[in-house]
């Protein structure tokens, strides 16, 4: 099955979360079950400058206005389609924000160009003229950043010579929902049927989000747990009851992590290799970051650590509020993290004050971020809504047990350290809820009390390092519906 992978990021090449790198793990594992994926990324300098031998794939004279180079090659053993526009995505900063951290203001013309060139695509563009052409047999889009896809296809007066391939729209968060007012919609090269509540019309405006959970043939959001969270209220961003609606084609399948990526053994980043759940292995890790992090070495005090966006989805500011108390009783912290200025602040305020307990580095560090999990006791995951979650799973991988809120992915990958569980021997972590300061400083402390037992905290360390956090399962299930969609029997390669 020939899949076209659309993405506003993707792992080595640009990644601002986890969308970054299930964009680059997903079509690695679907390889296995006979799906060959093609991505479809905005030309950021960064992505072009990896594909090496790239050849001219398209242009596209007029594109919404814009001049678009479309250039094929292979880059990491990925084979990409990058869109070449420079007045669009070829610029410093960050995908989404400038590097005032505010949205670029032509977010809305950068993800439409982005979901046009991949309808075009879709509908055979490629393969026109050319016996070499390609063409899909179905398309995955990812995040609003490619939600006008099912839009595009949907709304087509002239759809060439065959139907469109269907459209599956992967829900990575809800809370970014690519928000637009209506008076660019023929800008973007939409007719004014599709602003409607049937169409891409969300209270007012135009959502790009919105636009795929309407018209996309199938949805698929990133847990199980996520999936029935989004059909309510509180996690539903309005769009509650359409997804109600929709729920016979909306589907939760958890992420998995490259095991290959994440391996103690051979991970650069990791200081003393050790095989996974080989929990004495760890010891030395954690003596040796204590001393790169500036904190004591001691080996009974129980040291935490975070890798993430600092945001208010990740509860970061909770763990500010209650650092002070927690650090009265001998815990040590370390954080990885970048994101709101206030957050930043509070942190760097916490440190000069407890610096025999917090140290942090305030930006995004690929190699930190693998190295921490090899060595602390603990990973926080303190968040106030969680679609799936990658930290968690790292943490798992790398023996480090995770102290999470008990919302989202979180729920379906951690098995709470309650006695029974501890007495069945199935326990991998500690979970709490509400998401809330008192709330996150029990579970610590309940940690704590569970890591000074130390065959019981072995345990745990070692149900987590068993998990099974692959892609494996979970890439047949996306499979399964890809082939289900596209009208073909598994398994039957291209
Ligand atoms: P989200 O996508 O919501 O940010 P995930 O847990 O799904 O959350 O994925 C976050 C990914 O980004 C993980 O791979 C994590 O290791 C990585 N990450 C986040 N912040 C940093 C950072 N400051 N430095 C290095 N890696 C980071
Ligand atoms: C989003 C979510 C995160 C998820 C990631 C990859 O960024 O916030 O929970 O793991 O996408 O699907």
């Amino acid at each position: 099955l020939h899949l076209l992978s659309v993405a506003a990021e993707m792992f080595p090449f640009v990644k601002t979360g986890g969308l970054g790198d299930v964009a680059a793990s997903l079509p690695n594992a679907l390889r296995h079950h006979g799906v060959r994926t093609r991505t479809l990324l905005p030309g950021y300098p960064a992505v072009l400058s990896a594909m090496t031998d790239r050849t001219e794939a398209h242009v596209f004279e007029d594109m919404l206005g814009y001049r678009v180079t479309l250039w094929e090659g292979i880059a990491q053993g990925h084979h990409l389609y990058a869109i070449e526009v420079p007045e669009l995505y070829e610029r410093a900063g960050g995908p989404y924000l400038g590097p005032d951290g505010r949205d670029w203001p032509d977010n809305d013309m950068r993800f439409a160009v982005l979901s046009r060139v991949a309808a075009c695509i879709a509908q055979g563009c490629l393969a026109r003229g050319s016996t070499a052409g390609w063409r899909p047999d179905a398309v995955m889009t990812h995040d609003w950043q490619a939600g006008l896809v099912a839009a595009y296809l949907h709304y087509d007066d002239n759809p060439g010579d065959r139907p469109a391939p269907p459209v599956a729209h992967v829900i990575h968060n809800m809370a970014f929902q690519g928000l637009f007012p209506r008076e660019i919609l023929s800008r973007i090269g939409l007719p004014d049927r599709a602003f409607t509540m049937e169409g891409v019309e969300y209270y007012g405006k135009i959502g790009y989000m919105k636009a795929a959970l309407q018209l996309a043939d199938r949805l698929i959001t990133v847990s199980p747990t996520y999936a029935e969270e989004i059909q309510t209220p509180e996690n539903g961003m309005g769009l509650e009851g359409l997804l109600q609606a929709r729920s016979s084609v909306l589907t939760g399948i958890l992420n998995g992590i490259d095991i290959q990526d994440w391996n103690p053994m051979t991970d650069r980043a990791v200081i003393f290799p050790y095989p996974i759940g080989d929990i004495a292995g760890r010891r030395a890790n954690k003596r040796v970051f204590q001393a790169e992090f500036g904190l004591p070495q001691t080996a009974d005090t129980m040291l935490l650590g975070i890798v993430s966006r600092l945001t208010r989805q990740k509860g970061v500011d909770l763990l500010a509020d209650i650092a002070p108390r927690l650090f009265q009783s001998n815990i040590q912290l370390a954080v990885v993290g970048v994101g709101d200025a206030d957050i930043m602040q509070r942190l760097r305020g916490l440190q000069l004050a407890y610096p025999r307990n917090l140290v942090c580095h305030l930006r995004y560090d690929e190699t930190l971020g693998h190295r921490l999990h090899s060595a602390v006791d603990a990973s926080l995951i303190p968040s106030r809504f969680e679609p799936c979650g990658l930290t968690q799973l790292h943490a798992l991988r790398y023996g480090s047990v995770p102290i999470a809120a008990r919302v989202g992915g979180l729920t379906d990958t951690i098995v709470h350290a309650n006695t029974a569980a501890i007495e069945e021997g199935v326990a991998n972590g500690v979970l709490f809820s509400p998401t809330e300061g008192d709330a996150l400083y029990r579970a610590i402390r309940q940690a704590q009390r569970l890591f000074q037992q130390r065959s019981v905290w072995a345990r745990l360390q070692r149900n987590g390092s068993l998990h099974d956090v692959s892609w494996h399962g979970k890439a047949g299930h996306y499979a399964r519906l890809l082939y289900r969609m596209a009208g073909r029997s598994a398994g039957k390669g291209d």
